[in-house]
């Protein structure tokens, strides 16, 4: 019976994947429903105290890993916490490696994406006469993926390993992909790939959202000479890496809490006539 209010704003927001919905360890300060304009989020959002700091926390799939990543109402995800005050999110999710040397239980802090979607999941706020275009040239925030990078580096001895930078494929599913497609996207130049980074990494710039996305690698796809990725191998790398997913983020937690909130917040994207058309509740 937490409180449905809080007093401290809150600026920094975690999106938790698969196998990442909860966090623990933070003292609770209130858990907020939210309806937006697109419905309700994924999951009630909670607010953790972390040194002082308030932090929001959402699982993308819902508490009950009830929404497929083709389900996932990721408009209403964003807008709610734009609408409590966040200027900043840190995503994760669980991927499949493209490239050998990133092995399951890697970590990989990706700088491109390439959108496999089919267009089909809703994936913008500018619709219905709110006309305008963002720059997505580069779609993370590199403030947001430095702070992860130098935590990661201090989590090296503690048998941590991060990639500094990738490419990741966002396709449709829920399908696996084919091995003709999986040598394709290889050939591409993709690192990793996973089906929920888009559309909530352009929904997040449409926001003026500062976003990063952390992967965690739970396979080799199809592509590779060992098994085909499946279900459950994709959940026990998770599992056994939670750990060091948990402790990533509390470091990232750390640093982010530092800083001023006048830094979270992104340079401006947006151009054209509507900026400030779109109202987040
Ligand atoms: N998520 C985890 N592994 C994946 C894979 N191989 N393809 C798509 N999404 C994934």
């Amino acid at each position: 019976d937490l409180p449905t209010s809080f007093d401290k704003p809150v600026h920094i927001a975690v999106i938790g994947g698969t196998g990442l919905a909860q966090l623990d360890g933070y003292k609770p300060v209130a858990v907020l429903n939210p309806i937006t304009p697109w419905g309700a989020p994924s999951s009630p959002i909670h607010i953790l105290e972390h040194n002082g700091t308030n932090i929001a926390f959402l699982a993308r799939h819902g508490l009950y890993h009830q929404f497929a990543p083709h389900e996932v109402p990721n408009r209403a995800n964003i807008a709610a916490l734009r609408h409590i005050g966040v200027r900043c999110v840190v995503a994760f999710s669980a991927v499949g490696s493209l490239q050998e040397e990133i092995k399951p239980m890697d970590f990989v802090v990706p700088d491109q994406v390439i959108d496999r979607t089919k267009g089909i999941r809703p994936f913008t706020f500018f619709e219905g006469g709110a006309v305008g275009h963002v720059g997505f040239a580069d779609p993370f925030d590199a403030g947001l993926a430095a702070v992860v990078k130098k935590c990661a580096q201090h989590m090296e001895g503690e048998g941590v390993v991060l990639h500094d930078k990738g490419t990741v494929i966002v396709m449709e599913g829920p399908q696996f992909s084919t091995r003709a497609e999986s040598h394709m996207y290889r050939s591409w130049g993709g690192s990793v790939i996973n089906m929920s980074t888009l559309p909530e990494a352009k929904l997040a710039r449409e926001a003026e959202l500062a976003y990063q996305v952390i992967a965690m690698a739970t396979d080799y796809d199809c592509w590779h000479s060992s098994e085909d990725v499946n279900v459950e191998m994709v959940i026990k790398h998770m599992k056994a890496n939670s750990e060091n997913a948990k402790r990533l983020v509390a470091g990232v937690l750390d640093q982010l809490s530092k800083i001023e909130h006048s830094d979270l917040v992104m340079a401006k994207h947006w151009q054209g006539s509507s900026q400030g058309a779109i109202k987040f509740m």
